[in-house]
């Protein structure tokens, strides 16, 4: 196993709630270090941008106004194996099939409003990471 970084997005709807401390803990708890972190808010173009991969589906334009609805925390975390560990910490998209004990199961809401995004593989890490962080913005 090879020590990783990938990119995690804390929700608007986790921010609303004051619960990024709690989702923090969840990630440290499960070995995931935060090297990098920075409260922001999304433009809706920004938003548009960061997501283009899915601009194509149904949900894209709800998607992209609800992330520039209010703040979002956007951080780095490595670990071991970090972008498999992250999705496994997160659980499911959907909160309501999400595992026991995982972050979108504690505090999910629903399929939109589900607390964190997580990069899907080591190349979207490096290119989401990008987006948001400068190599010098990152201390491991
Ligand atoms: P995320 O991991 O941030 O990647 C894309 C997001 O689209 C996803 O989490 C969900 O929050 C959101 N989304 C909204 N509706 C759907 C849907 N029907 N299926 C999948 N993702 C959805």
């Amino acid at each position: 196993m090879a020590v990783e970084r990938t990119l995690s997005i804390i929700k608007p709807d986790a921010t609303a709630r004051n619960i990024t401390g709690k989702i923090n803990a969840v990630f440290e708890e499960n070995g995931l270090r935060i090297v990098a972190q920075r409260r922001i808010r999304l433009t809706k173009q920004q938003a548009e941008q960061f997501y283009a991969v899915h601009a194509e589906r149904s949900f894209f334009d709800e998607l992209t106004d609800y992330m520039s609805s209010g703040p979002v925390v956007v951080q780095v975390l490595e670990g071991e194996s970090a972008v498999l560990k992250n999705r496994e910490v997160m659980g499911a998209t959907n909160p309501a099939n999400a595992e026991e004990g995982t972050i979108r199961a504690l505090y999910g809401q629903n399929v939109q409003e589900n607390s964190v995004h997580g990069s899907d593989s080591p190349e979207n890490a490096a290119i989401e990471t990008a987006f948001f962080f400068a190599a010098t913005d990152i201390a491991g």
